[in-house]
C-alpha cells in the first residue's frame, strides 16, 4: 500500500473558523475523514504544526520511506528557507498545495521558497487542492 502524508503548517488548525470566506467552513479533520473513505487503497496520514522545526522534523521522518508528501506549509511557504532545504533534502516527492489561489492575493504570497523543489504546485481549488495532490501520487 502506498504511504502518503498530508502536512499542514501554521494556522491551518483553525480551518472552519479562520477567514471562512477564503478558506471555507469545513474543519480539516472532517475533510480528512472523507479523504480516507475516498482513498481506501492508500495509507493516508495527517500531521499539523504551527512550529517550523516540527514541520521540518516530520519531513525528515517521512522523507525516506513514504511515497508522497502533500505539503501546505501555509505562510512558511513564503518565508522559510529551512523548509525549502528540507523539501530538497528528502527523497519522497512533495506536492505543494494551497487552498486559496495565492497568485490572486497579496504580492508577498506570490513567492514560494518550496516550489522549485516540489514535484508540482496546486493552488486555488479549496480543499480539493489536497484531493488533486493525492491523485498525482496514484
Ligand atoms: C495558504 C496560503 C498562504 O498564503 C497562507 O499564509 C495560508 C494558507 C492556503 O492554503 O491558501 O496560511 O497556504
Amino acid at each position: 500500500m502506498k504511504k502518503v502524508i498530508i502536512i499542514n503548517g501554521p494556522n491551518l488548525n483553525l480551518l472552519g473558523k479562520r477567514e471562512p470566506e477564503i478558506y471555507g467552513a469545513n474543519t480539516f479533520e472532517d475533510f480528512f475523514n472523507e479523504l480516507k473513505q475516498t482513498y481506501k487503497t492508500i495509507a493516508l496520514s495527517y500531521f499539523q504544526s504551527n512550529i517550523e522545526g516540527e514541520l521540518i522534523n516530520k519531513l525528515h521522518e517521512v522523507g525516506f520511506n513514504f511515497d508522497g508528501v502533500v505539503l501546505n506549509a501555509a505562510a512558511y511557504t513564503h518565508t522559510s528557507v529551512a523548509i525549502a532545504d528540507a523539501v530538497k533534502g528528502i527523497e519522497t516527492p512533495v506536492v505543494e498545495v494551497h487552498i486559496s489561489n495565492v497568485h490572486a492575493r497579496e504580492a508577498f504570497r506570490h513567492k514560494s521558497y518550496l516550489a522549485a523543489n516540489a514535484k508540482g504546485v496546486i493552488s486555488g481549488f479549496g480543499l480539493q487542492s489536497y484531493n488533486l495532490a493525492i491523485q498525482s501520487f496514484l
